[in-house]
């Protein structure tokens, strides 16, 4: 029988006003010097309200009006076990969790704790920037594996990560799917790269931020799912962040199977005090989200699917100079501007101050950015078309 939840429609058009609200998309974009009349398309988060549950369940935390130290409770664990095992068709016990702020939190807080100073960790750009700055802002070493596009779709080259494993590289950062080119990695692929990882005992880092965040037609396989050997050597971060829209409420998960990981891991989160603990808000939100978001996600994917769709139509039709490899998963689009024959600075000068969107420049993300960039279409149509409107106008 169909559930009210089900049944209910979720408002994915209008187009609320965010500036002036402590926005980093919004109040902080720096392209053209932060020209005020920006159209903001770049830093990840969505546009559109969380869940109403969420809403309903942060407001009733606030209408208490004492703000106490807060702790989890067996429900929030429960949610995202829940969640996790319903979604993805991986297990996870309770006690493998631990509280972080952010997965990138998470992921340098890893870093400090398994490898040393002057190690080597593999990343794989074009790749979301803060892996590459927390391998550097450590004293660690980076060790690229730059993805290659075959066929339309952009691959993890094997042979050639082989080749950079040395005898000091200690950890993999996997970002899976991949931002920026939208990669919902195969269980195949998967299953090769933690073959490597074996044999060159290496641990990995698995960002599966957006593993929610999927197309019909592809599955995410949680890395630490293939086995447990793999799942001994990887920690994983989730978060309910970029799935319903709440990453301002600081609220991830990271999720590590080995014991010995484990304890070194929360060792380290306790040494600098109050980073493994949620604030009120993050709590209430994260656990209503992971109990009760599943119908607003699947429609949110509905929505977002057919803003990947429309942004073709418009390419294909009205700047065909422009062209995107599919997104798999992600709201993210990679376009490939490299037929307009620009250099990255006369692009960032046509995009940002003359078409006026903001964009992520694709050099950012690494190796294999150059005369890319990086869009945004987690916002309601009506802005995906003035942004793309903008951007055919001058070109
Ligand atoms: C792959 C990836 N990891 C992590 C983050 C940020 O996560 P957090 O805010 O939880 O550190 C983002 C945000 O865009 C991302 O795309």
């Amino acid at each position: 029988m169909e559930t009210v939840t089900t049944r209910r429609k979720y408002d994915f058009d209008t187009l609320i006003d965010r500036k002036r609200t402590n926005s980093v998309k919004w109040d902080f974009c720096t392209c053209c010097d932060g020209a005020e009349d920006m159209l903001p398309m770049w830093v990840a988060d969505m546009d559109f309200q969380a869940p109403p549950e969420v809403m309903e369940a942060v407001l009733r935390a606030a209408g208490h009006g004492v703000y106490g130290y807060s702790e989890m409770t067996d429900g929030y664990y429960e949610a995202i076990v829940n969640w996790v095992a319903a979604r993805h068709r991986w297990e996870l016990e309770p006690r493998w969790l631990s509280y972080s702020p952010g997965v990138i939190t998470g992921m340098n807080v890893a870093i400090q704790t398994f490898t040393a100073p002057g190690d080597r960790i593999i990343v794989q750009s074009p790749v979301y920037p803060p892996f590459f700055a927390s391998v550097i802002n450590n004293g660690r070493q980076v060790s690229n594996n730059q993805l290659v596009l075959c066929d339309g779709e952009y691959r993890m080259d094997f042979e050639q990560l082989e080749r950079v494993i040395d005898d000091r590289t200690r950890l993999l950062l996997l970002c899976s799917p991949h931002n920026p080119v939208g990669r919902v990695w195969r269980r195949d692929e998967l299953e090769r790269l933690a073959d490597i990882a074996l044999r060159h005992d290496l641990l990995v880092f698995s960002d599966e931020i957006h593993g929610d965040l999927v197309y019909q037609g592809y599955q995410h396989v949680p890395f630490a799912s293939l086995g447990p050997e793999v799942a001994e050597r990887t920690i994983t971060g989730i978060a309910p962040s970029k799935t319903f829209n709440i990453a301002g409420l600081k609220a991830s998960v990271i999720i590590t199977p080995n014991a010995r990981l484990r304890t070194a891991f929360d060792q380290a989160q306790e040494r600098v005090f109050g980073l493994y603990t949620a604030n009120v808000f993050a709590i209430a939100a994260a656990e209503a989200a992971y109990r009760d978001g599943g119908a607003w996600l699947d429609q949110a994917l509905d929505y977002l699917g057919n803003n990947i769709d429309y942004t073709y139509r418009r390419l294909r039709e009205h700047i065909p100079q422009v062209s995107a490899t599919q997104p798999q998963g992600t709201f993210l689009m990679w376009l490939d501007f490299s037929r307009l024959g620009m250099t990255q600075q006369e692009l960032r000068e046509t995009i940002f101050c003359g078409a006026r969107v903001g964009l992520n420049d694709g050099l950012s993300f690494g190796p294999g950015g150059d005369q890319h960039m990086r869009l945004n279409i987690g916002c309601p149509r009506s802005m995906v078309a003035e942004g793309l409107s903008r951007i055919a106008a001058v070109l």
